[in-house]
C-alpha cells in the first residue's frame, strides 16, 4: 500500500492534472474527512469494493465522469458549431495542461486515446529502411510491440529483444544491456518507461546519453508512468514518450489528435507546421527526425 505521503502527492497531480477543461475543481481534504475518503468518495466504484488494478483502466472520478458526459451532450446538441467552435477550441487548453504535466511544450502534444495509439503513430512516422536495427526488451506491453512489429512487416527493419537482468541491482545493468545491443544499424530504441511487468522504473536519461550521441531515436511507453512517478520528458532525453490518462491519472482522455510542430533537430530554427485533420489519425508523419 502506497504511504499517506506518496498518496497525498498522487491526489495532487490527479487536481493538477485535469485533462478536460471544465474539471477545475481539485480535490482537496474537507475538514472532517481525510482526502483519501473524499478521493474514494469520487469514484463510481461502489463503496465496499476494493478497485486495485489501475494499471489497464483506472476508475475516473465523479468529476471526470461528469465532464466528459456534460461535453458529450455539448457536442450533439449542436455538432459541427461546437466541434469546430467552442468545445473544439478547448483542445489547446487540454494539450497545454498534458504539456505543462509532461514538461513538453504545447506545439509537442498529439491527444491521442490511447498509449497504443500513440505508439502506432510514432512508429508510423519513424523513417527506418530494410535493415535497420530496433531495440526493445523482452519484458514490453503488446500495445507498443504492435508498432514495433509493424516496421519490421513493412520496412524490413529488424527487431532486437534484450532480456534485462530480473531484478536489476542498479540502472547500470540495464544501460549496459542497452549499449551491448547496439550496432552501427541500431536506429531506434523502444521501452517502457515504468515496466507493466517488474514495475522497474528504466533509466530513460541514462539510455539516452547512449542514443543521442549516435542519432538513435529514444521511444518511451510511458503507459503506467503518469500518476506513479512524474514525467519530464525533457530531463528524460526522449525523442518520443506515449502515455495514457485513463490509467494511474483516473483521467479519461478522448480527444483527438491535432496540430504538432515537427521540429527537424538538425534544422531546429525552422520547424515544420503540419496539421492534422481533427478527429482523423493521420496514416503518415514526416520523414526527418523529430519530437513528436
Ligand atoms: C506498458 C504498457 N504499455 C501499453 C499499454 C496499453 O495501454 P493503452 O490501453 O492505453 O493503449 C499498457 C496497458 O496496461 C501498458 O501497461
Amino acid at each position: 500500500m502506497p504511504s499517506r505521503r506518496i498518496f497525498i502527492q498522487r491526489a495532487g497531480i490527479l487536481a493538477g492534472v485535469s485533462v478536460l477543461p471544465s474539471f477545475t475543481k481539485p480535490l482537496v481534504a474537507g475538514r472532517t474527512s481525510s482526502l483519501a475518503e473524499d478521493t474514494r468518495n469520487q469514484l463510481l466504484v461502489p463503496v465496499g469494493k476494493i478497485y486495485l488494478n489501475t494499471g489497464s483502466l483506472g476508475p475516473s472520478p465523479r468529476a471526470v465522469v461528469d465532464a466528459v458526459t456534460s461535453a458529450m451532450h455539448k457536442l450533439e446538441s449542436d455538432p459541427a458549431s461546437e466541434n469546430w467552435g467552442k468545445l473544439g477550441d478547448q483542445i489547446d487548453i487540454v494539450r497545454q495542461k498534458v504539456a505543462d504535466f509532461i514538461h513538453a511544450d504545447l506545439e509537442e502534444i498529439i491527444l491521442t486515446r490511447n498509449t497504443t495509439e500513440g505508439l502506432g503513430l510514432i512508429s508510423q512516422s519513424l523513417p527506418l529502411n530494410a535493415g535497420d536495427e530496433i531495440i526493445t526488451t523482452t519484458l514490453e506491453h503488446g500495445g507498443g510491440e504492435v508498432g514495433l512489429e509493424f516496421l519490421q512487416k513493412t520496412k524490413g527493419a529488424v527487431l532486437k529483444k534484450v532480456a534485462l537482468p530480473l531484478p536489476p541491482e542498479r540502472a547500470t545493468e540495464i544501460v549496459s544491456v542497452i549499449e551491448k545491443a547496439i550496432t552501427p544499424k541500431t536506429r531506434l530504441v523502444m521501452v517502457s518507461h515504468v515496466n507493466t511487468v517488474t514495475g522497474v522504473l528504466m533509466p530513460l536519461a541514462e539510455i539516452s546519453r547512449l542514443t543521442s550521441v549516435r542519432g538513435i531515436y529514444l521511444v518511451a511507453d510511458g503507459a503506467q508512468a503518469p500518476g506513479q512517478v512524474p514525467v519530464d520528458v525533457k530531463a528524460l532525453g526522449v525523442d518520443a514518450y506515449a502515455c495514457s490518462g485513463h490509467k494511474w491519472l483516473l483521467c479519461l482522455i478522448v480527444k483527438r489528435p491535432t496540430t504538432i510542430k515537427l521540429t527537424d533537430r538538425n534544422n531546429e530554427r525552422q520547424p515544420t507546421l503540419r496539421k492534422i485533420k481533427r478527429g482523423v489519425l493521420p496514416t503518415h508523419l514526416p520523414t526527418q527526425k523529430h519530437h513528436i
